[in-house]
């Protein structure tokens, strides 16, 4: 196995190899060991700045990056764009080469607008992350997620996933799409018509729009939020009637008399797409997936610093 990416930056896992992936999960997996010791910091990039670069929400994959930095003992800076120069109408490429200027070696961005980071990495000399990119990639949350299936099953090949809900508007959708497909998972999609991309087959991915055919297809249902915010029309009915079509609750998965992984990137929607009673179950990973992130994201980060051009 080669001990380095075939990419310069983290923009999609549609630009990553089987081996690039392989090599994440098995630095991910030694990233694991360390933060299960009593000291969970290592010094490997030492030497390395790292921009947190948010122009959108986010709990989950900001924390997971700045922890996954500060155990690489990387220094780190964070900007939010609600509270920066860009309301007062700085460009992003005027931001970032800012931010550049204080000499930062790696730029780990989440942008609204789908293709940000692509751009960004065009035009500064600092390796960049994208940290999820409007509605099309969000490839750290797809390495966590399927990091989670392999160390549950030790392969995915032949395992059937099945991703449940808003994929429209989702980048991890299809984030998990690429990185499932090319671990060797068959990949379903499942949601109201309304709710899944036309030409999605032309992935080949199979469509379902019944919640309990799709239940009963699959090994692992990953659950996603219904993304109402970047709805730009009512998509369904109402939300009560989504969760009585296709939420996921305990009644539906007992009538299956089978155990399904269940998963969802968060935040969740409880109630909604998912109920709790499911969320919390024995069969979740849901805070295993939190939690491989980190090792995830100290794999990525220390794959690409070996790319950084001081
Ligand atoms: N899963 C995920 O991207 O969550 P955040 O929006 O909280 O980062």
């Amino acid at each position: 196995m080669s001990d380095s990416l075939s990419v310069n930056h983290l923009l999609g896992i549609k630009d990553l190899s089987k081996q690039d992936i392989d090599l994440i999960f098995t630095t991910a997996d030694n990233f694991k060991d360390v933060l299960n010791r009593p000291i969970k910091k290592v010094p490997s990039l030492r030497d390395i700045t790292i921009a947190n670069v948010f122009f959108e929400n986010s709990t989950r994959t900001r924390l997971s990056f700045e922890l996954a930095e500060k155990r690489l003992s990387a220094d780190v800076v964070n900007f939010s764009a609600g509270s920066s120069s860009v309301k007062k109408g700085e460009t992003l490429l005027d931001t970032v080469n800012n931010i550049l200027a204080m000499k930062v070696d790696m730029v780990v961005m989440r942008h609204a607008s789908v293709g940000a980071p692509h751009f960004l990495c065009r035009h500064i000399k600092a390796n960049v992350v994208n940290a999820g990119d409007g509605t099309h990639e969000h490839p750290t949350q797809a390495l966590l997620d399927t990091f989670s299936l392999y160390r549950k099953f030790g392969s995915l090949e032949g395992k059937k996933v099945v991703i449940v809900g808003d994929i429209l508007h989702s980048r991890v959708a299809l984030s998990n799409v690429f990185a499932l497909q090319k671990l060797g998972a068959e990949v379903m999609v499942c949601g109201p018509s309304t709710l899944i991309p036309k030409h999605i087959h032309e992935l080949g991915v199979k469509v379902s729009h019944n919640i309990d055919q799709a239940l009963a297809w699959c090994d692992v249902a990953n659950i996603l939020r219904i993304q109402l915010e970047r709805q730009k029309m009512s998509y369904f009915p109402s939300l009560r009637e989504y969760a009585m079509f296709f939420g996921v609750n305990k009644e539906r998965l007992d009538r299956l008399n089978k155990e399904i992984t269940i998963m969802h990137p968060g935040p969740i929607n409880r109630g909604v797409e998912i109920n709790s009673d499911v969320a919390d179950s024995e069969h979740s990973i849901i805070l295993e997936q939190v939690e491989n992130g980190v090792a995830v994201r100290m794999a990525v980060l220390y794959l690409l610093a070996s790319k950084v051009k001081h």
